[in-house]
Formats: C-alpha cells, structure tokens, sequence
C-alpha cells in the first residue's frame, strides 16, 4: 500500500513541489515578513496547543456555527475527555489570556500567533481540511483608533508581500441592541419569503438568522436584495464607532467598500468586521478577515474587557502570490560543497567542514563520491557557490580545486588558506 496525506492535506517540501505555495523557503518567507510586520506595530507572539477541550470553541465561536456544528475535528481521549483540534486561534488565545491571568499584567495586549487550523470542509483549491493563519488579538482597547490599526496592519503585511488586487470590505454588527433589533426587523421582512429559503438558511432562519445573510445560495441571494441593512440599526454609539472607523480608513486613504452583508461564520463578533478579498482566486476568495469580540472575554469566563483581531489564511496568501508571479527573494545554498576523491581526502575535508561550520558559514559535502560529475550536478542543485575539489594528487601537492559554480571557473589554491579564503569570502559577501 502507498501512502498518501489524508483528504484535504498537503505537504510542503523544501524542493520537488510544482507548486511554488508548497515550497518550505516560499514559507519562510511569509513567516519572516509576518514576523517583522508584527514586530513593527508591537505585538508579541502567542503559541497555544493545537487542541483544546470541545467547550471552548462551543461557547466561543457558537453552537450554530458551521465551524463548530459541522467543521470541528473532535475526539475523546483515554480519560473521557472531550477535546477538539483548533477550528481557529482567537478562543484559544482568549483562553490562554484568561487563564495566565495575562490582564493582571497590563492594560493593554497585542498578540500574534502563526499555525495551523483545522475544519472538516469539503476541499478544493484554496480550502484544507488544515490550513494555516497568521493573526492577531489586540485587547484592552475600545477606541475605533484599534480596529484601524488592526486593519491597516493585515494591509502592510499584503503590501509588504506583494500581493496586487485586494480588496477590503468593512461593516459593523453593532452591539447587542442593534443587533436584536435588527435581528427583529431581518426576521420580519424574510417570514413572508420563508418557504422559498434554501434548506440551511430555513434551519438558521431559527436558529441564527443574521447568518442568512453570508448564504451562497443563487434564491436566498435574490431574496436579500431588499432586505434591510444592519446600519439602519446601528444603537448611537455603534453608529459612532464605525462612523469613526471610517474616518481613519479615509485618513490613511486605505480603499475600502462598506458591505452590509458581511456578518461572519463566528459568534463572538460585535462592532466591526471585516474582510480583505483577492480578485485572483476562485470561489475562496476571503484571504483573511476579523473584527471586534467586545463581550466575549466575559463569556469565557474573562475580566470584562474588549478586543479585536484578525486572521488570515496563509495558503490563499500564497497561491495569490503564485498566481500574480510575485517574486520570492532568492534563497542561498552553502558556501561551499566539498567533493573529496578518496579516504584521506574525505578526513581532511570533513574537518574543514566542521570547522566551517564552527564559524557559522554553510557548508556541506559529498560522503559518498561516485562520480564528480554527479557531485557537481548535486552541488548545482543545492545552490553552493563553490564546489571544492581534493584528490590524492593535489593533497601531495597542497592545493584544491575551486569550481565556482555560478561562472564554472575552475583553478586550483593553496589548501593551507582555504579557511582564511573562504571567511574572507563570507565576510565580503555576508553581513556578520
Ligand atoms: P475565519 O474567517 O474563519 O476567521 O478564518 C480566517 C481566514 O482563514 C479566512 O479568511 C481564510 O483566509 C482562512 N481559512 C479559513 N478556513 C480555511 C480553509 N478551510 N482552508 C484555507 N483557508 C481557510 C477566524 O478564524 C477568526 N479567528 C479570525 C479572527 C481573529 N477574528 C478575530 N480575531
């Protein structure tokens, strides 16, 4: 039998992926720019476990919610315990935040985290059934001043990747009352439409009938054409937390378009959301999205205190990328790649490399020569500069043959400079 990664899987490799997205060093990349990023607008990194106890997500992301009613990985473990592979990150890191008592600490908290997610989805292109984001939790603070910040910093990490064509979309669920009072006229004006309703939205009609709004169905999207806008019913102070909210859009001439529409598949949302689109995708073409969770700290148990944040896929970011032909920063092979030509040359050279090596500079070497030929392709194929060459001939002698491996200049040197020479070439070439 061969095996293969399970359905909705896929491995990322460090070289034989035809997709460029499933390259470890495309990853890297990524990761060193959401680094950076993040550390540009002060947040720190939070790591939480890739599994919690099923409640969590239950209470947090909602018991309507198609991540939690049909998405969730859950299994029980030896001792009975229900637990469940993270569908998200922002219930663990609430969970986390509460249980370290982290509010004890400061007023003020910005995380970021990085990692893989799991929902039980049916794939295709840009869905997993693991999937990774990058996102963040900003807590503590109200001020409409935070959800722009949040924002603009998903937008520096598009811009920084360069990624084209993205588009924001912004809307507010406002508070409690607004969203009671618009649950009540929403219900209202779709009772006399309820049986024309596709068969998940007369389910959530009971259940959660703002989610109507997110279905996909060709009916209930002509149903909604005239249905009312949840700004309409925004209490004065929603009103005036997303009105302020634009106002630092328009500042920081970041584009945007407001969608009335947009509610979100998770519970825990209040005030704004939002949702950055790539016109290069096909159907999943949400490439991250957040918003605000005043009030859901308090329901996990929490100090009463307000947050936002964001997360966004990493694989649709990637396979943007892929599809816009956006140039990844080339990523260098070692120094040097040793190629020796017999037992006496092999224990000369090893200790050359290991002494490489100690000094930090990339190095590698050929165990097991067969031919030249096939170690030079090989050292070609891994990207070293220069291949070095010692037989039993030129150890007598006490030269190495250079090959560098970008001109195919080859000459022979002294044996007794090779570390000085190639620190000397690092040096120059590298910054240390
Ligand atoms: P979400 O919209 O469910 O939000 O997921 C965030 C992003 O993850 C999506 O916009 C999409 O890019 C990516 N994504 C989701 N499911 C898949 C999948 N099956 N395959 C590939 N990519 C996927 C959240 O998870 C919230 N926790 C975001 C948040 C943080 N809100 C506040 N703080």
């Amino acid at each position: 039998m061969q095996y293969k990664t399970a359905k909705g899987l896929y491995d990322i490799l460090p070289y034989g992926s035809k997709e460029s997205w499933k390259l470890t060093s495309t990853w890297h990349y990524l990761e060193k720019i959401a680094y950076e990023v993040s550390n540009i607008f002060g947040y720190e990194e939070i790591r939480t476990p890739i599994f919690e106890h099923a409640e969590l997500f239950l209470r947090g992301v909602g018991p309507t919610s198609d991540i939690v009613n049909k998405e969730m990985y859950l299994f029980t473990d030896k001792a009975e315990r229900q637990l469940a592979l993270r569908p998200e990150g922002t219930s663990s890191i609430l969970r986390a935040f509460i249980e370290h008592r982290l509010f004890e600490t400061r007023k003020k908290h910005k995380f970021y985290y990085l990692g893989p997610m799991f929902r039980y989805e049916r794939p295709q292109s840009g869905r997993y059934r693991q999937h990774y984001q990058f996102g963040v939790e900003a807590i503590g603070q109200k001020d409409p001043c935070q959800d722009a910040e949040v924002i603009e910093l998903l937008n520096q990490f598009y811009h920084k990747l360069g990624l084209k064509n993205i588009s924001l979309e912004v809307n507010s669920v406002g508070d409690l009352t607004s969203r009671e009072n618009f649950k009540t006229a929403f219900t209202e004006f779709l009772r006399p439409h309820f049986d024309g309703l596709s068969k998940e939205s007369k389910v959530r009609f009971e259940k959660n009938p703002l989610r109507i709004l997110d279905s996909k169905d060709p009916h209930d999207q002509a149903l909604l054409s005239g249905a009312p806008s949840i700004l309409s019913y925004l209490s004065k102070e929603a009103e005036d937390h997303f009105s302020k909210l634009i106002a630092y859009l328009n500042e920081l001439s970041l584009p945007y378009t407001i969608n009335e529409r947009i509610v979100r598949g998770l519970d825990y949302y209040s005030h704004t959301v939002f949702e950055f689109k790539a016109a290069d995708l096909g159907a999943q073409n949400a490439l991250g999205g957040g918003g605000r969770y005043d009030g859901f700290l308090p329901l996990l148990g929490g100090p009463n205190l307000p947050g936002i944040g964001f997360g966004a896929g990493i694989e649709r970011i990637l396979m943007t990328m892929e599809k816009q032909k956006v140039p990844i920063p080339f990523q260098s092979g070692p120094l040097v790649y040793f190629i020796p030509l017999g037992e006496t040359a092999q224990k000369k050279l090893f200790q050359y490399l290991c002494q490489l090596r100690r000094l930090g500079i990339p190095a590698d070497m050929d165990f097991q020569v067969k031919k030249v030929h096939s170690s030079l392709s090989h050292a070609s194929a891994i990207n070293a500069r220069f291949a070095l060459i010692l037989g039993d001939r030129e150890l007598e002698k006490k030269l190495i043959t250079w090959k560098d491996l970008t001109t195919s200049e080859e000459r022979q040197k002294p044996l007794e400079h090779l570390i000085d020479d190639l620190r000397n070439h690092w040096k120059n070439n590298n910054a240390i």
